[in-house]
């Protein structure tokens, strides 16, 4: 079994949540960054910090395949954890089972409410007084693993969905780190 404290990000586009689990890793090292999108602006970032890095353009593959090769890349790095960051791809369930209990999410809701996509226009449309972001264990049923942890954020009056994501996005910075350390240790 490969060490926990080993860990793979998955990204799909500019990978700030990546950024901020590199720049803040306590209790884990980050092994391997690999995308489904061979120009996410997070990948360039990666490099640049002397990362190791995988990338496949998913659009052109048939799903078991494209999963089966990440697997195998994530497995040549010795990664033990892997955390899903800005990764909007559906993974394979013989992936989610292969790495069942290993791997993690963030979320931009407090989640049960508000999985799948648009979160912060539909707790605006909601009239929320409160959103915010989870950390949670990834499994078969999107976003709808146990929950590890959770930032609540207050929503202003004068919130668009933009300024409300901007908030959130300065609150997932800081959990994700502390949530993927303490899961990694426990
Ligand atoms: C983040 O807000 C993350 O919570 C969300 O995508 C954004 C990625 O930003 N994830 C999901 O919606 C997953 N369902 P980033 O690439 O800058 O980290």
């Amino acid at each position: 079994m490969a060490d926990p404290r080993r860990v793979a990000i998955l990204i799909s586009g500019r990978g700030s949540n990546m950024r901020a689990l590199v720049g803040q890793a306590a209790g884990y090292e980050v092994v391997l960054v690999a995308s489904n999108k061979p120009h996410a602006p997070g990948l360039d970032w990666a490099r640049a910090q002397g990362l190791p890095t995988w990338a496949w353009d998913s659009k052109s593959v048939d799903r078991e395949i494209f999963d089966a090769a990440l697997g195998k890349a994530i497995d040549e790095h010795g990664a033990g954890t892997i955390a899903l960051a800005g990764y909007m791809r559906m993974l394979s369930p013989a992936f989610v089972e292969r790495f069942a209990g290993r791997m993690v999410n963030i979320h931009p809701s407090l989640l049960p409410r508000y999985r799948g996509l648009d979160t912060h226009a539909r707790a605006l449309a909601a009239g929320d007084k409160v959103s915010g972001c989870t950390v949670h264990l990834v499994t078969a049923e999107l976003d709808a693993g146990a929950i590890l942890a959770q930032t609540e954020v207050p929503i202003e009056p004068e919130d668009a969905p933009a300024t409300l994501e901007q908030r959130i996005l300065a609150a997932e910075h800081l959990l994700y780190p502390r949530a993927l350390g303490d899961f990694v240790s426990s």
